[in-house]
């Protein structure tokens, strides 16, 4: 039976990554309590397949909604790709139709419209959401002019879980795949990094990246979105608990999350292990 009292707003992950989302949604909407999970344990979920992305993800969000989260966000494209729609429309009936789980895909579809002059935009992601083909449709059914150009990136994760992503190894993986996307369509323009851990990156990126052509992280516009989804759900906002703290689980070791999260974060955290499964 799941609590009706308020609780924390869940944000999900495979690993690190989707904290550079909860720390957008924090510089935002730093009056709520977030819970945070990553599945560190069986990360990266890039390469797996839909049904297992599926599984873990459902159990994921199944235990944020038994620790009194009444929202998650699925603050994984991975996860978003995979996951999302079956959750949605399979699993939130039967556990409870008042609860909301949100991906983050689609606001970053909804911005990129004001965000390229030549309508040709490209995606760097993990296998599975590149192969997924969600941006390209996500993206089309919002502006259908735009031309989308996707690039998988399989060794950007492991570059930034294994706290990688400032070594000159790093490199040679970075300025393969952005020369990779600039051959597929040099119009591009705007870039989102369609992956949560790729803001990691960043420095690397730029330096690999033509002039002129815009990076686009997600956690600020997913930050937005979130705004504009609590101003237009009341019932939801209600539910919300409002001390401004954050929690932190992971399936893996909780000291070597509390390191690793340093890097994302800048700031030392309490972290608590689980076993999801
Ligand atoms: N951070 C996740 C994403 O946004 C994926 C990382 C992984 O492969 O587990 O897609």
């Amino acid at each position: 039976m799941l609590s009706s009292s308020p609780g924390p707003i869940g944000i999900f992950d495979s690993g690190y990554g989707g904290l550079t989302i909860l720390h957008g949604i924090r510089q935002l909407l730093p009056q709520y309590d977030y819970l945070y999970l990553g599945d560190n344990a069986r990360a990266p979920y890039g390469p797996r397949s839909f049904d297992v992305v599926y599984e873990f993800t459902r159990q994921a969000v199944l235990r944020l909604f038994e620790m009194g989260c009444h929202l998650v966000i699925l603050g994984c494209n991975t996860a978003s790709a995979k996951a999302l729609r079956t959750i949605q429309q399979h699993d939130l009936p039967q556990w409870d139709p008042e609860r909301r789980v949100l991906g983050i895909i689609r606001p970053t579809a909804e911005v990129i419209g004001s965000l390229t002059s030549t309508n040709h935009v490209g995606v760097l992601a993990t296998e599975g959401t590149i192969k997924s083909e969600s941006y390209n449709l996500e993206i089309h059914k919002l502006h259908p002019d735009i031309q989308v150009s996707g690039v998988a990136c399989p060794f950007w994760v492991p570059l930034v879980e294994y706290n990688e992503a400032d070594s000159p190894g790093a490199d040679y993986f970075v300025k393969k795949r952005i020369d990779q996307i600039m051959r597929l369509d040099p119009q591009i323009d705007a870039i989102i990094l369609g992956c949560t851990h790729y803001p990691l990156l960043m420095p690397k990126i730029l330096k690999y990246l033509p002039a002129g052509v815009r990076v686009i992280p997600q956690g600020e516009y997913v930050a937005e979105s979130l705004k504009d989804y609590l101003e237009r759900h009341p019932q939801i906002e209600q539910r919300c608990n409002k001390n401004g703290e954050a929690h932190y689980l992971t399936t893996e070791n909780p000291d070597k999350f509390k390191e690793q999260a340093q890097i994302f974060l800048h700031e030392s955290i309490d972290v608590e292990n689980i076993t999801l499964g």
